[in-house]
C-alpha cells in the first residue's frame, strides 16, 4: 500500500507536468499552509518514503536502487559493513546528496528532492553527526538555548526571554539527556558520552519529526552505551528515529527493527535475531 502509494504520487505528480522547484510543497502550500512549515504528513503511518535511489560516483553505485520506509514513530537500526552506502543514505534524505535516480519523501507532502538542506531541516528532519559539536565554553544551558535561537549571533542573554513554554521544553529536555544536574557546567567539563547526548538535546529542541543518528555510541562506555540505548528507546514513538550503528551490543539491546545494508541495497530487513542468523547477512557482515 505505502509502495504504491508513494509510485503513485510520483507518477501522479509527472502527468501533472509539475516540475521539481514548483513540486507538490508549493501546491499544499496554496491550499493551506506550507508543509515546510506545518510538517510532514504521515497520516498513511509512514514518515519516510525512499524509492529507487541510486548515487553514483564516478560510475559506481554507493546506493543501487535503494528502497526503503520508515514509520511514524518508528526506531529503525541500520547496519551494514563499511561502504554499504549508510552515511549517503543519510546524505540523500538530509538534502546533502541529489540521486541520480529515485524518489524521497518525507511523510506524503514533502519531496526532499526538491528542497535544500536548510529547507529539511527545517521542515522536521535533524541529523547528528558522528562527532559531537557542542559549544564547549559555554554551559549545558546556553548549549540547549542556542540551538533553539537558530541564529548564533542573538543567542546571548536569551533565556531571560524565553517564553514559559519554551522553558518548559528546555527543562523537559534536560531531563531526556539526564543532565538536569549540570546545566551550569560548561559543555567542555562533560564526559564523551553527555556531550552526545547534549548534541541530541539540541536537535531535540527543534523538535525534529525523524532523527537521524549516526554512529551515537561510538567510544562511549558501556554504561553510556546503555543509556543511549534507554535514550533512543525513550524518544521513539514521538520523534521517528534511523539509527546507523557498527556496535552489535547496543543494536541488540535497542531491539527494534534492524535492516542491513550491502553494496548499496537492502540486504536483508526485520527483527535483530532474525537477520543475525541469515546466512546472507553472516557472510557480508557478522563474519567480517
Ligand atoms: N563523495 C564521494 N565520492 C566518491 N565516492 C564516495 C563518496 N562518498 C561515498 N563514496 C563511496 O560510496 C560508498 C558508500 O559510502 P558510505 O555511504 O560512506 O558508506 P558507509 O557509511 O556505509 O560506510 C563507499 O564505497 C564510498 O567510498
Ligand atoms: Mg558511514
Amino acid at each position: 500500500m505505502n509502495m504504491a502509494s508513494a509510485r503513485l504520487r510520483a507518477a501522479l505528480a509527472r502527468l501533472s507536468g509539475r516540475s521539481r522547484s514548483a513540486g507538490p510543497a508549493r501546491v499544499g502550500a496554496m491550499l493551506g499552509g506550507d508543509p515546510l512549515v506545518t510538517g510532514p504528513d504521515a497520516s498513511h503511518g509512514v514518515i519516510l518514503y525512499l524509492e529507487d535511489i541510486t548515487v553514483s560516483f564516478d560510475g559506481f553505485k554507493a546506493l543501487d536502487a535503494l528502497t526503503l520506509y520508515i514509520e511514524a514513530g518508528e526506531l529503525r537500526c541500520i547496519i551494514g559493513p563499511n561502504g554499504a552506502g549508510k552515511t549517503t543514505m543519510m546524505d540523500v534524505i538530509t538534502g546533502k546528496t541529489r540521486p541520480d535516480q529515485g524518489s524521497a519523501w518525507f511523510g506524503q507532502t514533502i519531496d526532499l528532492l526538491a528542497h535544500t538542506e536548510p529547507e529539511i531541516a527545517q521542515a522536521g528532519i535533524g541529523r547528528k553527526f558522528q562527532k559531537p559539536t557542542v559549544f564547549e565554553r559555554h554551559s549545558v544551558l546556553e548549549n540547549l538555548e542556542l540551538s533553539m535561537a537558530g541564529d548564533r549571533s542573538v543567542w546571548r542573554g536569551l533565556f531571560a526571554r524565553l517564553s514559559p513554554l519554551e522553558r518548559e521544553r528546555i527543562e523537559e529536555v534536560l531531563e531526556i539527556i539526564a543532565l538536569t544536574g549540570r546545566r551550569h557546567e560548561p559543555a567542555g567539563a562533560l564526559s564523551h558520552g553527555q556531550k552526545q547526548w547534549l548534541e541530541i538535546g539540541m536537535l531535540l529542541m527543534q523538535n525534529p519529526r525523524l532523527l537521524l543518528v549516526d554512529e551515537p555510541v561510538a567510544g562511549m562506555t558501556p554504561q553510556e552505551t546503555e543509556r543511549t540505548a534507554e535514550l533512543l528507546t525513550a524518544l521513539a514513538g514521538r520523534h521517528s528515529i534511523v539509527v546507523v550503528e557498527h556496535d552489535m551490543d547496543f543494536v541488540r539491546s535497542i531491539a527494534r527493527r534492524v535492516t542491513v545494508l550491502h553494496e548499496g541495497r537492502v540486504l536483508a530487513d526485520g527483527p535483530m535475531e532474525q537477520v543475525q542468523a541469515d546466512p546472507k547477512v553472516i557472510e557480508v557482515y557478522l563474519g567480517e
